[in-house]
């Protein structure tokens, strides 16, 4: 049986990456979809791939006018809302003395102020059975000195997910995360790094990894599914980490 048949599910960051997989694998499982993205070709795209069954809007995360504006478009479009993915995020990876404070605004404008309004507002479309699943990252967990911003707004996110989930499961709403490690995604392959450095970072991380390589989109894509369907009925406020075991690792 399709895991969500009928189910109206929201995707920000729905274009690329872990966001455009867990689109795809949704949409198998009977979901219509609304997607959000930036980049007018990734969203022309996306939106030629789903057809009728996707609204695929451009819509900044970080932008509370976006936010009422996405979802204004939900309701017209769907009446309500069963699953809230929020994916989008920002990275700006800089060591300490090279973040600016423009850099910071933004990480955690996109990645802390926008998902949260983004829920805040999202909720009068959703009911009893609804489910929110946010993407963290293993920064959140781990040390790493070139995403220390990055890091932290996951790590609010962590926080709000448990915060949140007291919130809102007594009005029947679960709400989870999930913590990828390295995700082989087109975000990844489009960080601003030369081809030969962006192997070798590649191939160091796939090196230290237990199972020595980075996840597929798809393998991610699988657990956002587990957590917006029932299958995760009992699993409320948790952080699920996908990392092939590289969190685990204790380096010499
Ligand atoms: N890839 C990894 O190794 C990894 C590891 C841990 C966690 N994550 C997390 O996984 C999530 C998805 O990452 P990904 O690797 O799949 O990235 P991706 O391939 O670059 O996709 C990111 C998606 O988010 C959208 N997006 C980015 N910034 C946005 C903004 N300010 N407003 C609206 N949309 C925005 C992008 O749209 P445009 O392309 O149009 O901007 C795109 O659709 C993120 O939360 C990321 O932090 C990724």
């Amino acid at each position: 049986m399709n895991k969500l048949e009928g189910k109206i599910a929201l995707i920000t960051g729905g274009t690329s990456g872990i966001g455009l997989a867990t689109a795809r694998l949704f949409r198998e499982q009977g979901a219509q979809l609304v997607l959000t993205g930036r980049d007018a070709g990734r969203i022309a795209a996306t939106a030629a791939e789903f057809g009728e069954h996707a609204l695929v809007l451009r819509s900044e995360a970080g932008n509370l006018a976006d936010i009422d504006a996405l979802v204004a478009q939900t309701k017209a479009r769907y009446g309500r809302l069963d699953v809230l993915f929020l994916n989008a995020a920002v990275t700006n990876p800089a060591p300490i003395g090279h973040v600016t404070e423009a850099m910071f605004d933004e990480v955690f404008n996109v990645n802390v102020k926008g998902e949260f309004f983004t829920i805040q507002k999202a909720l009068p479309l959703m009911g009893e059975g609804g489910a929110i699943v946010v993407t963290t990252s293993i920064t959140n967990r781990t040390g790493s000195p070139n995403f220390p911003i990055y890091g932290a707004s996951k790590a609010a996110l962590r926080s709000l997910v448990q915060s949140l989930s007291l919130a809102l499961i007594p009005q029947g709403i679960r709400i989870n995360s999930i913590c990828p490690g390295p995700v082989d995604t087109g975000g990844f392959q489009r960080l601003p790094l030369p081809p030969e450095v962006h192997s070798a970072v590649k191939a160091d991380i796939s090196g230290r990894s237990p199972i020595k390589r980075f996840a597929t989109p798809e393998e991610i894509a699988k657990v956002a599914l587990f957590l917006a369907s029932d299958d995760s009925a009992y699993v409320v406020g948790e952080e699920i980490v996908v990392d092939g075991g590289i969190t685990h690792v204790c380096l010499p």
